[in-house]
């Protein structure tokens, strides 16, 4: 063997050390953009609330990407909804409708009680739900949109402009002009800024990318009394609380208040690309024909995953175990008693694990490391959106690992 064959071959042995997730990530860092940092991990497969990723290691996805795989993943009616569909009918052109959309259509105005007053446009992402809102908003001819600060609506233009975190505006602006920021769940700071000038109000239920926030008690029904006072829209961004994550279909729906428009994706696919705004009353009909549209919005795979998603939320009663559940692992949270944990906040399955010490960061690597997907969308918080089907024994698994994450990420010895 030359020198140069003996060098190549002791190279080929070290690229073959090196695990698949790590060759995975070199990959990545070669041909795609770098706007999200390069994944360590590639997930190749996923069962129910079990993925595993590319070594062959499996973790109980607490995360569910993101607030997205309602039913878990490869869950039975997604694929044979998505499948059917695919086979069948994969695509029109908005030119034409097709019974799945239509199906959709009329059963997200049914769980949003708005069947007779109601009408959906559908698109592709939360961005997207939030972008059609906010054109409903110009459309109303006012200039002024509140919104919060802390809040997060997206990544496209006017979903930014919404967006009350600045570090994420500021490299894009201008922004769409005519935007307000309030501080989040303060009503006399709300009621301090809505007038006649107002066109609408943007508020989620609870602020998910912000740490799982929920608004305080009566802020959701305040803001509701106000803009409808002076005529403006409440836009109630459900992108990550709807469709079930909270234990009701909406997450507002706790607060008794009908909004104007609805906004929602992430679950509401179950892991396919949807999103959809519900404008109710007024709201429905300020799009008029031409103003608005995408070229996929609607499709009908998208649309039959949905559907699928809807039914088996439905026929499995899945919102009361989402209902228990959550209270279930934020009871257990607390009973651990443990001096890192401060307080569970959230509803339902998108729960917040307050912590006493900035360790998120290092929590989420030490639970990945334990097994678990979970998200720091803070830096004293772990977020938890895991599938709605989760089981309670496996909820009780990370509940009986928590500690020795925690240490693990505080630097601290196991007890
Ligand atoms: C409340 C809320 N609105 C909108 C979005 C944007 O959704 P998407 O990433 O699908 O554009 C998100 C995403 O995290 C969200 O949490």
């Amino acid at each position: 063997m030359t020198e140069s064959q003996g060098a190549a071959v002791f190279q080929d042995a070290a690229v073959q050390q090196v695990s698949a997730n790590a060759r995975a990530a070199q990959r990545w860092s070669h041909a795609l953009m770098d706007n999200f940092g390069v994944p360590p991990v590639e997930l190749v497969s996923g069962s129910g609330a079990v993925v595993t990723d590319a070594d062959g290691k499996q973790y109980l996805d607490l995360l569910g990407g993101i607030a997205v795989n309602a039913l878990g993943h490869a869950h039975p009616a997604i694929v044979l909804a998505v499948s059917e569909q695919v086979a069948t009918l994969g695509h029109v052109s908005n030119f034409f409708t097709h019974p799945t959309v239509l199906a959709l259509a009329e059963r997200l105005l049914d769980i949003s009680g708005a069947r007779d007053d109601g009408r959906v446009i559908f698109c592709n992402s939360g961005a997207e739900a939030n972008e059609a809102a906010f054109k409903m908003a110009r459309l109303t001819g006012r200039p002024r949109i509140i919104a919060a600060e802390g809040a997060f609506h997206g990544r496209t233009m006017g979903a930014l402009a919404v967006t009350g975190q600045p570090a994420k505006r500021m490299p894009f602006e201008p922004m769409p002009a005519g935007v307000e920021f309030v501080p989040y769940g303060d009503i006399s700071a709300l009621g301090s800024v809505v007038d006649d000038d107002v066109a609408a109000v943007f508020l989620e239920p609870i602020l998910g990318e912000a740490g799982v926030i929920p608004a305080p008690d009566g802020y959701l029904a305040a803001a509701r009394g106000l803009t409808a006072e002076h005529g403006a829209l409440l836009v109630v961004d459900e992108v990550q609380t709807g469709i079930g994550r909270t234990g009701t279909w909406f997450a507002h729906t706790g607060a008794g208040i009908v909004p104007d428009v609805i906004t929602l994706a992430k679950g509401l696919g179950g892991g396919l690309p949807i999103g959809a705004a519900i404008g109710i009353g007024a709201a429905a009909h300020l799009l008029q024909p031409g103003q608005h549209g995408s070229t996929f919005a609607g499709n009908p795979v998208c649309a039959a995953a949905a559907l699928a998603v809807l039914d088996t939320i439905e026929n499995d009663g899945l919102l009361d175990h989402v209902e228990t559940l959550g209270k279930h692992i934020a009871n257990g949270v607390g009973d651990l008693g443990h001096p890192l944990v401060d307080h569970v906040r959230g509803a339902g399955l998108l729960l917040g694990i307050v912590l006493t010490e900035n360790i998120g960061p290092a929590a989420t690597l030490a639970a990945r490391d334990a097994g678990f997907i979970i998200n720091a969308p803070a830096p004293a918080v772990l977020r938890l959106a895991p599938p709605l089907i989760l089981t309670i024994e496996q909820a009780d698994s990370f509940v009986a690992a928590l500690p020795g994450i925690l240490q693990t990420a505080s630097g601290k010895d196991p007890a």
